[in-house]
């Protein structure tokens, strides 16, 4: 094993390491609107949580030791917000990369008066690495990930193996890590990948997809996916060792 000496691949850059890197997102420098440009100068210091901070202790964070739920790559934030607000006896991190969807996700969450919700601004397998402690999460929920449609960028699909297994690590035992796609190859990458990993059961009955739950709200993808009349697949995996 090499030891890991750089905190973040820009800081590794920067020291002039090249670092090959294929990342799941493309940075889009949306402008923020009125709205949530002030969502996050007023209220990211109540809400918005720090990679550079490293691990967090999450009971000091929350005031409690409710069970954690952390979703990836959450876009606006509205069915996140919706989930958090049903559901004050869970905590939620959020982690996003866009700007503009962290910012719309604080002020709906501070509209709402939501107090059981966090959120990066950040790569979310930095934070996994640098920020959450293992067996700490009862949920991962992923939901409509960038499928990266054409076979060449199948690499920058967040969900391989090694994600899988990282996921598995920061989960308690009997957590679940939930994903939901409206890509059919991306459904059965994911369900190829999780039926290899070791340390999960699958939830679905016939052990392939599971009906969506009633808890995940529709998000805009999947709107606009039923409206095109694409399908959706949910795959619900548990942590068993
Ligand atoms: C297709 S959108 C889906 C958004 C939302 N879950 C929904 O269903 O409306 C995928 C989102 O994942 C974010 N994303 C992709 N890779 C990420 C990463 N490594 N860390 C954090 N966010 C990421 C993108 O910025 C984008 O907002």
């Amino acid at each position: 094993m090499t030891e890991r000496t750089h905190k973040t691949i820009e800081q590794a850059q920067a020291e002039g390491k090249y670092i090959r890197t294929v990342r799941s997102f493309v940075k889009r420098e949306g402008r923020l609107t009125k709205g949530q440009a002030h969502a996050m100068e007023n209220h990211w210091q109540d809400i918005g949580l720090s990679h550079q901070d490293g691990m967090i202790d999450v009971n000091a964070v929350f005031g409690n030791d409710n069970p954690l739920v952390l979703e990836i790559g959450f876009g606006m934030g509205k069915s996140l917000v919706e989930m958090a607000n049903n559901a004050p006896e869970l905590n939620y991190i959020g982690v996003e990369v866009h700007r503009p969807g962290v910012g719309a996700c604080i002020a709906t969450a501070v509209e709402q008066e939501v107090k059981n919700l966090r959120v990066y601004e950040h790569d979310a397998i930095e934070i996994l690495a640098d920020c959450i402690p293992d067996g700490s999460l009862s949920t991962v929920q992923l939901f409509f990930p960038d499928p990266w449609h054409k076979k060449k960028h199948h690499k920058r699909r967040i969900v391989k193996p090694e994600f899988v297994e990282t996921i598995r690590q920061k989960l308690k035992v009997g957590g679940v890590f939930h994903m939901a796609t409206d890509w059919e190859n991306y459904a059965e990458c994911m369900l190829e990948d999780m039926q290899s990993a070791p340390g999960y059961k699958n939830l679905s009955e016939n052990n392939d997809y599971v009906p969506r739950p009633d808890s995940r709200p529709l998000t805009k993808f999947e709107n606009r996916g039923q409206k095109l009349g694409h399908g959706v697949w949910d795959l619900q995996f548990e942590k068993v060792n």
